[in-house]
């Protein structure tokens, strides 16, 4: 993997970059679309491709090993010919998911002991087979096993958890290392900074990972019901200390609003399940603000969903249909507002990036969130 970093904008730690792997390039700020079970939930893959056009998306590793599991990811010859996507994917280690599972899991030195959501079945992640799992799966960029906290988080807890991901890096790393890719395609290993909301233990950690070595590198932990003013406190930290010449990855984030103000702190990636999940539920992001769509104020707006036409659903429908499409609970309408809203994000970023490489950026920015911040 490769990252050239072709502008820093000089108002801002604002970046402009591009990642180039075995699977293409990748123009940073990106977006990464989740898909967690190997869909990118309710979009066709020539709308992704063609509409929404992603360098990049993202899946679960705790989601793909338990459904359709490794043997079928490994019979298909991975999880690119096995959703028949050939550009970018990035794994995500099941640190997350299995943070999400509180109650169902029980986490040791060794790994992590969990409950599947499925079947109740018992199964056990380390570091050492999660990167196996991720190898099988064969994304891209690939992380490491991490534990992410919640918050608020007790100091000692924050402390001694951030120890263990170091830990858990250290042996992440040493297995990658000694197990060879599986199709043909090289993979990169992105380690992740943990330390909750203490800057001390987040400078500690950004420290251990930049020595790390790595090709690209993450900030975890964040967008877990802290207020955003942490959030981006944190980042700061952390940006200040990550090497400049890697990829900087903010796992989880988020409004579009957090994505613009992390771009301007230096972050290069984001991910986030808001523009699909929120769609499903009748929320539409847009340059003007959010609306939504299930209110009686659209009954009869015959007005375009969105009359910047990002994507063609925008002004192929309007708000009267889409609300009458969610009231009827037909699932058109949840189709419609997850490629409106991925479309706005892609948007989003890629105009980052062209204000970045512009060096307008930060007037821009905040042109932006003072625009977004409003409910339509
Ligand atoms: N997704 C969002 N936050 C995190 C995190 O802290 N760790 C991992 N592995 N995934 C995440």
């Amino acid at each position: 993997m490769q990252f050239d970093l072709k502008i820093t904008d000089p108002k801002s730690k604002a970046r402009a970059g591009v990642i180039t792997t075995d699977h293409g390039t990748i123009e940073t700020p990106i977006f990464m679309p989740v898909g967690t079970v190997a869909t990118v939930k309710g979009v066709h893959q020539s709308e992704l491709k063609d509409e929404i056009n992603p360098d990049i998306i993202l899946g679960n590793t705790y989601h793909l090993y338990l459904r359709p599991k490794l043997e079928t990811l490994e019979a298909a010859g991975g999880l690119h010919k096995f959703m028949n996507w050939d550009r970018n994917i990035l794994t995500d280690s099941g640190g997350y998911q299995v943070y999400s599972l509180s109650g169902r899991r029980k986490i040791n030195e060794e790994g992590v002991k969990f409950k599947s959501h499925i079947d109740g079945s018992m199964h056990f992640f380390t570091p050492e087979n999660v990167m196996e799992t991720q190898r099988t799966i064969g994304a891209d960029i690939i992380m490491a096993f991490d534990e992410c906290t919640p918050y608020p988080c007790d100091y000692n807890y924050a402390k001694r958890s951030m120890h263990m991901t170091h830990r858990w890096l250290d042996r992440c790393i040493k297995h990658f290392e000694n197990t060879p890719p599986k199709y043909g395609y090289s993979q990169s290993l992105f380690p992740i900074v943990q330390g909750s909301t203490y800057k001390d233990l987040r400078k500690q950690s950004a420290e251990y990972i930049a020595n790390s070595g790595a090709e690209g590198n993450a900030i975890g932990g964040l967008s877990v019901g802290e207020p955003a003013e942490e959030m981006y406190a944190m980042t700061e930290v952390v940006t200040e200390i990550l090497p400049e010449d890697k990829p900087r990855y903010l796992m989880g984030v988020g409004t579009p609003i957090n994505i613009l103000e992390n771009i301007a702190l230096g972050v290069d990636m984001f991910d986030c399940v808001m523009p699909t999940r929120n769609a499903r539920n009748g929320m539409l992001f847009t340059a003007h603000g959010s609306i939504n769509i299930k209110n009686k104020k659209w009954e009869n707006d015959f007005s375009p969903i969105d009359e910047m036409g990002i994507t063609w659903v925008d002004t192929m429908y309007s708000k009267a249909y889409l609300r009458h499409l969610f009231a009827s609970r037909e699932m058109l309408g949840k189709q419609i507002a997850s490629i409106h809203n991925l479309g706005f994000y892609l948007w989003l970023v890629r105009e980052a990036r062209k204000h970045i490489i512009a060096g307008d950026f930060a007037t821009w920015k905040d042109k932006m969130v003072k625009q977004m911040d409003k409910r339509l």
